[in-house]
């Protein structure tokens, strides 16, 4: 097995990123969508020789805080640890282009996430109803500083 590296997404990451996505969510983002963030620093992927996870973290739309987008984890490789690593690295990342805040959203439905999100120091700020055409939205916040 080849040494673990966390890196920034590449093009031929694309594939293993999406069959990832496929397997992990209802309503997976389509290739293009993760085309589209290739030139975002903030897109991360786990490999040691495969792609084991992947997270997005950009900023909110007026810029003022940082804001997870997505991550994933190969369903036969949870538990690990291996998303904790990839929030650590895009928290550093977050920290390093000066924000003070983490914000996110999540399906309400979707505890296992929510439970994620709390062991690695999340809190709940709110709760957006209709967010999702399913579902509602947990809003969830960290204070990088
Ligand atoms: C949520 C997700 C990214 C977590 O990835 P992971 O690599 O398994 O997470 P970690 O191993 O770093 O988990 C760290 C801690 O978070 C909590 N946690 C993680 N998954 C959990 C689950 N299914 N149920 C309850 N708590 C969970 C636990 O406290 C865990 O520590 P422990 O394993 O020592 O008990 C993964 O389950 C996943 O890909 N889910 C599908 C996609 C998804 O829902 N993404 C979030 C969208 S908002």
């Amino acid at each position: 097995m080849k040494d673990v590296v966390i890196r920034r997404a590449e093009i031929s990451d694309i594939p293993e990123v999406v069959e990832i996505e496929e397997c992990s969510f209802d309503v997976p983002w389509p290739d293009f969508l993760f085309k589209a963030h290739l030139s975002n620093p903030g897109f991360l992927v786990y490999e040691n020789g495969w792609i084991l996870g992947y997270v997005i973290v950009g900023t909110s739309e007026d810029r003022s805080v940082s804001h997870l987008q997505s991550i994933a984890v190969r369903s036969d490789c949870r538990r690990q640890g291996i998303a904790s690593k990839l929030l650590e690295w895009c928290i550093d990342l977050a920290k390093l282009y000066g924000f003070s805040k983490m914000v996110l959203e999540v399906r309400e439905k979707n505890i296992d996430a929510q439970s994620f999100y709390l062991d690695n120091g999340f809190q709940v700020e709110g709760r957006i109803e209709g967010y999702y055409h399913d579902d509602n939205a947990i809003v969830m916040g960290k204070n990088l500083i």
